[in-house]
């Protein structure tokens, strides 16, 4: 009888903190939307062992219409839907960028592309509104068309958070700016390194010339002989060395992109967020009356990190850069993007405050998301109080790599996710529940203490009784 007493009691008690953990409510402002999801595949990659597809897709899947985009995330998949390892797949990047076409034109957007400049031949060439395309660019910094994509990642996309945090997202395709008989669209571009069998995995995934025995570029142009590695050497359709006799011609496979886009539908409860990209790279420089447009920034996207000539632990290469920020707002996301060899990126103030660390996770076993060797992840910040920034202020991106040995065609960028305004307190809930989100979700736990505290007490008192009235002993005493 006490037994069956007591189980009920535990049972009603785990229900209890079930509902609890269960709770919906708990720990957001209530005005949460319904958030969309929706997984796509790209247009197949065709990769051989050593082979590099650096494709730029047009006109993808993409959920439609005037939404606000919360999340972008992505992985290279087999024919069967099975995720690929770095360790044979090398996803070096891949991005995703929105444009318009006018409706109706006859050229493919591929060529619309390469007659504009898009890619790299002309990088002088911008896109003019009066073209059958237009670019939709993020927020800044970087000049032309370069790093103007909304969402990037590489080999760290499976387990690096894209999330946009509530209420923010960021606004896509509003009617009222779309020119009039255009559609908008969506282009990704992957880049992808088949290192099957590779002679040396590390140089191809960090692009060593030798190694494709490459001496001339995508456009035709002579590479210079102080560079040694990087995207110059890499491009589509170029070669990684094997070992001799490894691909017998039946190693072919067809991959693709598997990529899930989270959104919510548009209207006045969302605060529109806006993508900037800060690169460790970028040449800008404080002149007078620089006002930090696009026009002011030089984006190299890639740099070498030199051997370190001590041994030891001292090997790091820092590298720093101050920009402008040319905008107001409120950083609600940030992330950086490093290659192996990374070991942190960070944000400051101009006064030394931090904003946010970015630090990569190596993985450590052959499974995909754990490749040992490879970046796995990045750490994203989520500011418990969205960091202000005020236009003109100075931050200063610094990137650091190992370079106990040298690494080519490194990359440091930041992504901050910006907003213009803060959530309006709601006047009519009572003032407690006016409080920003962290004292939110502080009031959540606190609430949640009390109900277990109160739920524990009343078993236990329920539970004495019980046992007062049987008789019953407990066995621990
Ligand atoms: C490298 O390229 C050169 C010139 O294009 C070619 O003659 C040579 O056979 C290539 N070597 C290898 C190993 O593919
Ligand atoms: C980069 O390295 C320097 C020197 O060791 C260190 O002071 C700094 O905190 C590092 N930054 C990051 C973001 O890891």
């Amino acid at each position: 009888m006490a037994r069956n007493h007591r189980r009920s009691l535990i049972f009603f008690f785990v229900l209890s903190l079930l509902a609890l953990t269960f709770s919906p409510s708990l720990g957001s402002l209530g005005t949460e939307k319904k958030i969309k999801s929706a997984i796509f595949f790209s247009p197949k990659l065709v990769m051989n062992p050593g082979s590099v597809s650096n494709s730029y897709l047009f006109d993808i899947d993409f959920p439609r219409g005037h939404i606000g985009l919360k999340s972008f995330d992505a992985q290279v998949v087999d024919e069967a839907g099975k995720p690929v390892p770095l360790h044979e797949t090398y996803l070096h990047h891949w991005i995703v960028e929105p444009y318009y076409v006018r409706k109706g034109s006859k050229l493919p957007q591929q060529e619309m592309f390469r007659n504009h400049g898009f890619q790299r031949q002309d990088p002088r060439s911008s896109l003019g509104s009066s073209s059958d395309i237009i670019l939709v660019k993020n927020g800044g910094l970087c000049r032309g068309a370069v790093l103007r994509h909304y969402f990037g990642s590489g080999s760290e996309t499976r387990k690096t958070s894209t999330y946009i945090p509530d209420p923010y997202a960021v606004e896509i395709d509003n009617p009222e700016e779309r020119p009039e008989g255009y559609e908008f669209k969506w282009l990704l571009n992957i880049h992808a390194i088949d290192t099957r069998g590779a002679e040396d995995k590390t140089g191809c995934i960090e692009c060593l010339c030798d190694l494709y025995n490459v001496t001339i570029d995508e456009y035709g142009r002579a590479i210079g002989p102080g560079y040694k590695g990087g995207l110059y050497c890499c491009y589509d359709k170029t070669q990684c060395r094997v070992k001799s006799g490894f691909d017998n011609g039946e190693k072919t496979r067809t991959l693709f992109l598997k990529y899930t886009v989270r959104w919510v539908d548009w209207d006045n409860t969302v605060l529109p967020a806006k993508i900037y990209i800060l690169d460790v790279t970028d040449s800008w420089k404080k002149t007078e009356g620089s006002i930090g447009d696009g026009q002011e920034h030089h984006c190299h996207v890639e740099y070498e990190v030199k051997p370190c000539k001590t041994n030891g632990d001292g090997c790091i290469d820092v590298k720093k850069k101050s920009l402008m920020m040319p905008f107001n707002g409120y950083i609600v996301y940030s992330v950086a993007h490093q290659h192996a060899g990374g070991i942190g990126a960070a944000l400051y103030r101009e006064n030394g405050e931090g904003i946010c660390t970015s630090i990569p996770k190596y993985g450590n076993g052959v499974e995909p998301g754990n490749e040992a060797g490879y970046i796995v992840g990045m750490s994203s910040c989520y500011p418990a109080d969205p960091v202000k920034v005020d236009y003109g202020e100075t931050f200063t991106l610094e990137v650091n790599y190992s370079n106990v040995v040298g690494h080519t065609g490194v990359m440091g960028l930041f992504y901050i996710v910006v907003s213009q305004q803060l959530p309006e307190p709601e006047s009519s809930l009572p003032n407690l529940f006016q409080a920003p989100a962290s004292s939110v979700s502080f009031l959540a736990f606190l609430a949640v203490t009390v109900v277990v505290a109160v739920v524990v007490l009343i078993s236990a008192v329920i539970y004495r009784r019980q046992n007062r009235e049987d008789g019953y002993q407990s066995l621990s005493t």
